[in-house]
């Protein structure tokens, strides 16, 4: 004889269960001490590490921005550059990203380095970088990604998959391979000047180091921040 079987209660999926995926942090730690005298030179230490960690795009930063409203908006972008002067990308002005850094030119970076057990989040202000810098870097994307840059509106809406195949169809027979692609007037760099940076090191307990650099007009603070 067959037992009916048990009604499952409604809301059970086959997702696991999302409160016990935890895990113990390492068990090393950031120490101020060890830390290097400006927050460029530590993150140059840490983006080493994540490359040698083998980490997938460890260039790849989540860039929050917000509308002159104060709304927030956020996606993830590529860091392109980065020197005493501040933390490059690299995109369409005229994309959302675009129009809010143009009314409220300030910005949140943050570097999910989950594998290693690490974060890194930059706040600062922003600026566009020069036209020379940003024509610098245009000539070093491989040709596909120059004519990408001139067929896509970024953040605009298109009627369909073909009108944008067709955009780069027709770039493409303009500017075949070989030739040199104009970089385009409405696409650029954005330097985030950095005002704070964090470094956040998972540790056991949830006791994780978060240690956070603060500019000022003597250089630069330190802080230790509760987790
Ligand atoms: C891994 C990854 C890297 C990306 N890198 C860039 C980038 O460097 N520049 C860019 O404009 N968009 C990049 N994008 C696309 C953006 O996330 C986003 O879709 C696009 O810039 C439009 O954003 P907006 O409408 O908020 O302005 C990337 C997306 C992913 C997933």
């Amino acid at each position: 004889m067959q037992t009916p079987e048990r009604a499952q209660p409604a809301h059970q999926t086959s997702v696991p269960d999302l409160a016990r995926m935890r895990r113990q942090y390492a068990e090393e730690g950031l120490a101020e001490q060890e830390l290097a005298p400006d927050p460029v030179a530590q993150f140059d230490r840490w983006f080493t590490q994540a490359e040698q960690a083998g980490l997938v795009e460890p260039n790849a930063m989540v860039l929050s921005t917000a509308d002159a409203e104060g709304r927030p908006s956020a996606r993830t972008v590529l860091l392109k550059g980065v020197d005493e002067r501040g933390f490059v990308f690299f995109t369409n002005y005229g994309s959302r990203k675009g129009t809010e850094l143009a009314a409220n030119p300030n910005a949140a970076l943050l570097f999910p380095w989950h594998p290693i057990e690490r974060q890194v989040i930059v706040t600062g202000s922003v600026e566009r970088t020069g036209r020379d810098e940003t024509a610098a870097y245009f000539r070093t994307r491989p040709h596909g990604s120059q004519l990408g840059a001139w067929a896509s509106e970024q953040s605009s809406p298109v009627a369909s998959r073909e009108v944008l195949e067709q955009r780069f169809a027709e770039l493409a027979s303009r500017y075949p391979e070989g030739e040199g692609v104009p970089v385009p007037p409405f696409w650029g760099g954005f330097r985030v000047i950095p005002r704070t940076v964090e470094f956040w090191q998972g540790r056991t307990n949830r006791l994780h180091d978060r240690l956070r650099y603060t500019a000022g007009p003597d250089g630069w603070t330190v802080e230790r921040l509760c987790p």
